[in-house]
């Protein structure tokens, strides 16, 4: 059945966001030109750029790092849609890089801060109100995040050495985590409709950063292509292996371990250190807020696979299967 025709757009809900954002009225005219669809996930739209869905507080940064960043030959990108195991591959990245300057559990960086805060989703902070921000700062090799598609990132992380390392999860456990997040960190502002029509939208591809599938299907592709340069993690493997996933990440991010540190036991350490236990009981991500007010505690909910056959009936499955099965036929990409 053809998805109804999109209603125009509320200026009582649009007009708010692009003030917030002090958008240009050339800005403005640029997203009001672009296909639209009412967000489920927050308040604002979805706008289809480049055929993708981004939300209106998040247009300035997509628009923005995808102009001016400049990557770096040294310079690891993780990738993710969001829910598909961002904080946890931060974490992980964050420790294996750092892990000389920080070799011990007690006092890491990761006990007193949220990942999100180590390691920026560079359109959701430095290039979120249109800065060119100065990156000079950061140590090399600078690890950066983003949830742009392949498609859409910046030309200089496509052209240049930069590791891409993108992490990806089942559709069905990603859409019930995305949905439960936005219904929990931010408990107060629950604006956005039942969980049927949300389902829905995810379905047809519209929802941040989505289509879904073409998220995966664009990485995917890639490091296929050329595995040299982007690195194509499941987080259902990485649950099932956290140790030998550890050690691909390392190897692919140019810092493998030593024989002297697998002796020591320092994958375990950071496996451990990285762990959903372990981060979720920190103060921090028990009781802190993110940068957009979020509680922290939202981003460690369950971190199990397969939590999706509690929320979704089973036809909602087999639609969700189904649609995966069409989007992966031929690409030799199962979940
Ligand atoms: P659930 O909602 O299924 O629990 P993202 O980090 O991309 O926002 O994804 C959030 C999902 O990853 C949540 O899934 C969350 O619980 C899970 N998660 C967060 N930290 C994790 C960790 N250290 N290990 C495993 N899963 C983790």
């Amino acid at each position: 059945m053809a998805p109804p025709p999109p209603e125009p757009p509320d200026d009582q809900v649009l007009l708010p966001c692009f003030k917030e954002m002090e958008l240009s009225q050339e800005r403005r005219d640029f997203i009001s030109s672009l296909p639209i669809e009412k967000s489920w996930t927050t308040r604002g739209y979805l706008h289809n750029y480049q055929g993708f869905w981004f939300l209106t507080m998040g247009m300035q940064g997509v628009l923005a790092f995808q102009k001016h960043f400049q990557a770096h030959d040294t310079d690891v990108l993780l990738t993710s849609s969001p829910k598909a195991g961002t904080t946890w591959s931060k974490a992980m990245l964050f420790a294996l890089l750092n892990r000389v300057r920080h070799p011990s559990p007690q006092g890491h960086p990761l006990v007193t801060n949220n990942p999100h805060t180590l390691v920026l989703t560079m359109e959701l902070t430095l290039y979120y109100r249109n800065q060119v921000p100065d990156l000079t700062f950061f140590p090399t090799p600078r690890l950066f995040a983003t949830h742009l598609p392949y498609a859409v990132l910046p030309a200089s992380a496509k052209d240049s050495a930069c590791k891409i390392v993108y992490v990806c999860r089942n559709p069905k456990d990603t859409f019930v985590s995305l949905w439960l997040f936005v219904n929990r960190a931010w408990s107060t502002r629950s604006i956005i409709g039942s969980l049927d029509e949300a389902f829905d939208m995810f379905a047809r591809g519209v929802s941040p950063f989505g289509p879904y599938w073409d998220h995966v299907l664009g990485y995917w592709k890639k490091s296929q292509e050329n595995p040299q340069k982007v690195l194509f993690l499941k987080y259902e493997d990485m649950k099932k292996q956290p140790t030998s996933n550890l050690r691909r990440l390392a190897d692919f991010v140019g810092c493998p371990f030593s024989p002297e540190e697998e002796a020591k036991g320092i994958v375990n350490d950071i496996s451990t250190l990285c762990s959903f236990d372990n981060l979720k009981n920190q103060e921090v991500n028990k009781n802190g807020k993110g940068m957009f007010s979020e509680a922290n505690e939202a981003y460690f909910r369950r971190g199990e696979i397969g939590d999706c056959v509690n929320y979704l009936t089973e036809e909602m499955i087999e639609k969700l299967d189904r649609i995966t099965d069409e989007k992966f036929h031929g690409s030799g990409l199962k979940f």
